[in-house]
């Protein structure tokens, strides 16, 4: 009896915490539409698929807890499906968005709602088509703000911008990589880098950049996103250092920097302090490539313009950008990023090194998460035939493809060594997982030894994020706790990678609590 009543009470209390830390959450509401629009970069018009018109598209901005409800509509002939990059998606797998994972894509004429809760996550995400290579012009930032009244653990900047980097093609993008598959060969690169929409002055074309304004003695909050396709890239402003305070809408311990390294799907906020005699300094992105694969090495520039300062950026302060190939200035930008609280990173795995490479889960008539039943066999927790992955490349690859997925516990502790492998080329490969943040808890060069790398983890301060570069014939091990369940891609960001079969899906199963099942599929869930 007494017991019961502790029980009544204990939920009561519950209850009432619950609902008393919602108190400012709020619904935000978005419409997307998908339409297709003329638009001029280098001096040449295309139609490009765009969401409201706009390259790139609208932010979607929200508090922690707030829940977001997006209306997609598709009016291009295109198939369309948006994902929601980094955004847990607790319980909510219907909404992540990945074609034929978690979805059918939104046809012609249809239109999608997805319903989504932020929940434990606050920083800079960005959202991107998720089919074939849409997200080449249709992607936008997520900004979360902390809760009402939470401060930033960092101090308040004068203003925000957003700083979003892409890859433009004069060609239609999925011309680009249709010709590319049918000859069997690497797509063409990109003609252009951009920041903010915008090339800037190319060698044949002449057209002002991005600018940001600044006053001196103020400290602004960049949100920089990759967004490009193809290609992970430096970022630096010259003359200025900056502050990077969260990676992938976590906290970091403040690191100080000149060069900012990152990769499509991953976000960096810094603080840049305005600092310096007023003038016009240059913003530059270049590619980073430590190998023998062909990059865009157009610099795309943009200017950090003083207030008083003359709008000629020809004055401007040239930026060094680091050679193409500084993989030393990639692993000091790695090896700076450090969690802001200690971690919570399992420490005891229960799997498994899983290498990353695997089959394609796509070209199917139902989304992989509609048909889990009929998913029969998983992958391997290892490969299935152990060879010298970082050496010589084997006469045999032994590749197949096949619809197959790894199936984990909910709420189990997961280990994933990335290896990156010699197969074509050996080559840094900026690996999502969905539905997770993970901590990085190792890197390395050369084969991952299960004996010895394990005693040099990081299980103090490693980085939690949801994107992580795999080092150029080396590997990466990660740790998550598989505590969302659902069906949950797992690919290298470069899109040229995902198209060529560098994917896999694990499906966390539902646990047996109370709120531990994925919830129902919406009714307008698209078919196929
Ligand atoms: Cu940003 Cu599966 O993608």
């Amino acid at each position: 009896m007494g017991g019961k009543v502790g029980v009544a009470l204990a939920l009561m209390l519950l209850t009432l915490f619950s609902s008393s830390s919602r108190v400012d959450s709020r619904i935000r509401h978005y419409k997307f539409t998908v339409v297709r629009k003329n638009t001029t970069r280098l001096c040449a018009s295309k139609p490009i698929i765009t969401v409201n018109g706009k390259f790139p598209g609208p932010t979607l901005y929200a508090r922690e807890d707030d829940t977001v409800i997006i209306r997609v509509v598709n009016h291009v002939t295109d198939n369309v499906t948006i994902h929601w990059h980094g955004v847990r998606q607790l319980r909510t797998g219907w909404a992540d968005g990945p074609a034929y994972i978690t979805q059918c894509p939104i046809q012609t004429g249809q239109s999608y709602i997805y319903k989504f809760t932020l929940t434990g996550q606050r920083g800079t995400l960005l959202w991107h088509a998720h089919i074939n290579w849409q997200r080449a012009t249709v992607h936008g930032a997520i900004v979360i703000l902390p809760r009402l009244g939470v401060p930033y653990p960092f101090p308040e900047p004068h203003k925000e911008e957003i700083i979003i980097l892409g890859e433009w093609w004069k060609a239609d993008v999925e011309a680009v990589i249709n010709q590319a598959m049918q000859a069997g060969l690497p797509p063409n690169v990109s003609d252009a880098h951009t920041i903010n929409g915008l090339p800037g002055p190319s060698p044949n074309c002449s057209y002002a950049g991005y600018s940001l304004h600044v006053e001196s003695g103020k400290t602004y909050l960049l949100r920089i996103i990759n967004a490009a396709v193809n290609e992970e890239l430096f970022f630096k402003i010259a003359g200025h250092h900056l502050t990077v305070v969260e990676v992938d809408a976590a906290y970091t311990k403040p690191f100080k920097t000149d060069t900012v390294f990152i990769g499509p799907g991953q976000t960096t906020t810094a603080l840049l302090a305005a600092d310096r005699p007023a003038g016009n300094y240059i913003i530059a992105i270049s590619p980073f490539m430590d190998t023998i694969v062909a990059t865009d090495n157009q610099i795309a520039t943009a200017t950090l313009r003083y207030d008083g300062a003359a709008p000629s950026a020809a004055a401007a302060v040239a930026a060094d950008v680091p050679a193409r190939n500084a993989t030393a200035v990639t692993a000091a930008f790695m090896d700076g990023l450090r969690s802001l609280s200690p971690a919570a990173a399992p420490s005891r795995p229960a799997t498994s090194t899983t290498r990353s490479s695997s089959p394609s889960a796509s070209a199917s008539t139902r989304a992989v998460l509609q048909r889990e039943r009929g998913v029969h066999g998983g992958l391997s927790a290892a490969p299935p035939a152990p060879y010298d992955y970082t050496g010589a490349a084997p006469a045999n690859m032994r590749t197949t493809t096949g619809t197959r997925v790894y199936r984990v516990e909910y709420n189990a502790t997961v280990q994933i060594v990335l290896q990156g492998t010699a197969m074509i080329a050996p080559e840094s490969h900026p690996t999502h997982l969905h539905g997770f943040n993970f901590y990085a808890v190792g890197r390395g060069v050369g084969n991952y030894d299960p004996i010895n790398d394990p005693k040099r983890f990081n299980l103090d301060d490693p980085v939690e994020r949801n994107t992580i570069s795999v080092p150029t014939g080396g590997w990466t091990a990660i740790r998550f706790r598989a505590d969302n369940p659902g069906m949950w891609f797992l690919h290298c960001h470069l899109e040229v990678h995902t198209t060529w079969g560098l994917k896999m899906a694990f499906l966390v199963e539902n646990g047996k609590g109370p709120n531990q099942s994925i919830l129902p599929p919406p009714k307008d869930l698209p078919k196929c």
